[in-house]
């Protein structure tokens, strides 16, 4: 079984990063410039703005922080997008999901320049990777790609299952992993709460994507021996023994599953690492100009 280790590959993608910054202020260009929409006080996603703000400095980018009371308008919220669909030193921007219930997140999706969607949640440029153009691919699915392309797991032929079908996660990795291109060229499986034999069909995975949000919910009589599993849980689970009072937990029983396979990501140093590189490589990407 080896190890997918999510903390050695994403310090080599932030070098890699850092480097091409460098290059570029060699060469008399501007850093790259990620502004952060934040909503509210949600744990989770403060720490998530945090950490990607941080990573930004790691690398040499410019970050800013925009913070919004939970009561914000959507027109406020809207004003704020377009202020940075037209500031020209923003090369990319995200809004922290989820947003309150009273602001509908298609509308302040769609209302961010797909130039600028970094995240890679705008109906083009979800579009756009359906029909395999060139665009921001979104967080999550592209730190599993990098993982199979720097592990150098072969896909093509493969029996992909990706249990989960939400539009940031599943559903994304799933089309993905039907291209015909590397990672890709899987026969995948979509699995949902209404998938009937569960079992079975996770059980018939060459790849095994767990992206449903259930802690432990993978257990290794689901799991086929020499499977590549791939842990995109993340959920926080009460823990008294840690300082934060959490501890994240992932969707596989990584204990008895482990031993079952060719491959496995390890939660957390796992998948979640590799998210942050995705929306830096983005970002790269906007700045120099090279999706639009
Ligand atoms: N909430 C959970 N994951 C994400 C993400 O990748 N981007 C944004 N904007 N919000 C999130």
């Amino acid at each position: 079984m080896i190890l997918l280790d999510g903390k050695l590959l994403s310090a080599q993608i932030k070098q890699e990063i850092k480097t091409e910054v460098e290059r570029i202020a060699s060469a008399g260009g501007k850093k790259p410039h990620l502004a952060a929409v934040l909503v509210g006080h949600n744990g989770a996603s403060e720490t998530y703005v945090a950490s990607k703000i941080k990573n930004c400095e790691d690398v040499g980018f410019k970050s800013s922080l925009f913070r919004f009371d939970v009561s914000v308008s959507e027109q406020t919220l809207l004003e704020q997008i377009y202020a940075l669909n037209h500031d020209a030193d923003v090369d990319g921007f995200i809004v922290q999901l989820p947003l309150p219930a009273h602001i509908s997140e298609n509308t302040i999706m769609e209302a961010i320049n797909p130039a600028k969607d970094v995240d890679g949640f705008h109906p083009v440029n979800v579009g756009r990777m359906c029909k395999g153009l060139p665009t921001y691919i979104s967080a999550t699915p592209f730190g599993v790609l990098e993982m199979f392309k720097r592990y150098d797991i072969s896909t093509a032929g493969k029996h992909c299952v990706v249990v989960g079908r939400s539009q940031i996660v599943g559903l994304p990795m799933a089309i993905l992993m039907q291209r015909n291109a590397y990672p890709g060229n899987c026969t995948v499986t979509i699995c949902h709460s209404r998938t009937p034999n569960l079992k079975e069909v996770c059980r018939s995975a060459d790849i095994l994507v767990a992206a449903l949000g259930r802690p432990d919910f993978i257990t290794a009589d689901m799991v086929k021996e020499d499977a590549v599993v791939i842990d995109v849980g993340l959920t926080r689970v009460p823990d008294a023994t840690k300082k934060s009072g959490f501890a994240l937990k992932g969707d596989v029983k990584f204990d008895e599953v482990a031993p079952k396979c060719s491959y496995i990501t390890p939660v957390p140093g796992g998948v979640g690492l590799m998210t942050i590189c995705a929306l830096l490589n983005n970002t790269l990407l906007a700045a120099k100009g090279e999706i639009y």
